[in-house]
């Protein structure tokens, strides 16, 4: 008998990539997203790949009345992998509200859920950005939670102690959440990545971006941290690989492998990479320049943090195969298959 897996914002960037993993790993899948940030093309990507089509629902579940009824008739899901939420750092500080009301509530709601039609696992998306700028580095699981540079960084920790809280006092709820560095690449196939809906904040899209002629140049945001060549460091992790890990800490999970039930675990390559290094692989990659210029810092950047993941690979068994290259020549290839075949699909 198939595991079902619910995977809540299935259609965004993470989220797709590891649909892909988890079918190929034999579950059944139903995604649910309300389509805000992405596109329900996006499982022709998924079914192209692995030739199956993920059950889907449209929904905001936020909306508790229809995430119920969905759990209500659909009654027999093992885990839900939740994805679903608002990611953009500057917009979380203009409009803080509308980041706690949705990326909480809609956590709430799916614990709730739980609760009520008995499904035991849950493994949640969160971000290093917990961390804030670490002391020392490397950062691991143990290494102290800062207050949040952003309302978005914020919702992370929170959810994270609603999780935490709502296992302890359940009697059967179990959960894992899984603090992502910088997830950058794309599927190897160039079916699926990160869908460039607006002007990019991350690096790796305006790079491509950059790379192909739709932006004049990559602004460099500040090049006097204390840093080797000055640039702030990110620890930059195939979302391949990030996919892969889903799919350790479900299988965890449903095998009842944990220590404790609940668990957090860093998701990295364990590796600091700059950001002028990170245009050197893009043009090793690709055999082109990168136009970019060194502009002022942005607020709110920390200048350096990269990931201890050894709880990761002794406890769940995973590890980041993919190199920095690997991710990069894939966000490449990407962006050139998006813009020839997929933008302006309806
Ligand atoms: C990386 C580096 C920038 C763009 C954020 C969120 C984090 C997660 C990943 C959601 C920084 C520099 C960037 C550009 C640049 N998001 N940069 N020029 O800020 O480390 O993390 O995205 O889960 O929670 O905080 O990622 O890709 O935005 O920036 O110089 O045009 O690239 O200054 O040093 P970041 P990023």
């Amino acid at each position: 008998m198939k595991h079902h897996i619910l995977v809540t914002g299935g259609t965004g960037y993470i989220g797709s990539h590891t649909a892909v993993e988890l079918i190929e790993e034999g579950f059944r899948v139903t995604i649910i997203d309300d389509l805000s940030n992405s596109e329900i093309g996006v499982l022709e990507g998924i079914e192209a790949i692995t030739g199956v089509r993920p059950e889907f629902e449209k929904m905001n579940i936020c909306d508790q009345e229809k995430l119920f009824s969905m759990l209500r008739e659909k009654q027999d899901f093992d885990a839900i992998i939740h994805f679903a939420a608002h990611k953009s750092v500057p917009e979380s500080v203009q409009q803080p509200l509308k980041y706690y009301r949705n990326n909480l509530t809609s956590l709430m709601n799916l614990l709730a859920g739980m609760e009520k039609h008995r499904i035991p696992c849950i493994v949640f998306s969160s971000s290093c950005t917990v961390y804030g700028q670490p002391d020392v580095l490397p950062v691991t699981e143990k290494s102290p939670i800062q207050p949040a540079a952003s309302p978005y960084g914020n919702t992370k920790r929170i959810a994270e102690e609603i999780i935490s809280d709502s296992v302890v006092a359940s009697s059967f709820i179990k959960g894992i959440s899984l603090r992502y560095f910088n997830p950058i690449g794309a599927h190897q196939s160039a079916l699926i990545g990160e869908l460039p809906l607006g002007v990019p904040d991350n690096l790796v899209p305006y790079i491509t971006q950059t790379g192909i002629g739709i932006r004049p140049l990559l602004r460099v945001f500040g090049n006097d941290y204390n840093t080797p060549d000055g640039t702030p460091i990110r620890d930059y992790l195939h979302v391949v690989d990030l996919a892969r890990a889903h799919v350790m800490a479900i299988d965890r999970l449903l095998n009842d492998r944990q220590k404790k039930r609940y668990e957090v675990f860093n998701l990295g390559i364990g590796k600091g990479v700059s950001v002028l290094e990170m245009i050197q692989s893009f043009e090793r990659v690709s055999g082109q320049k990168l136009n970019h210029e060194i502009h002022d810092r942005r607020p709110g950047d920390i200048e350096k943090i990269w990931a201890d993941t050894s709880y990761a690979n002794t406890e769940l068994g995973w590890r980041a195969e993919r190199s920095i290259d690997d991710a990069v020549l894939s966000a490449w290839n990407w962006e050139q298959y998006y813009r020839k075949h997929i933008s302006g699909r309806s």
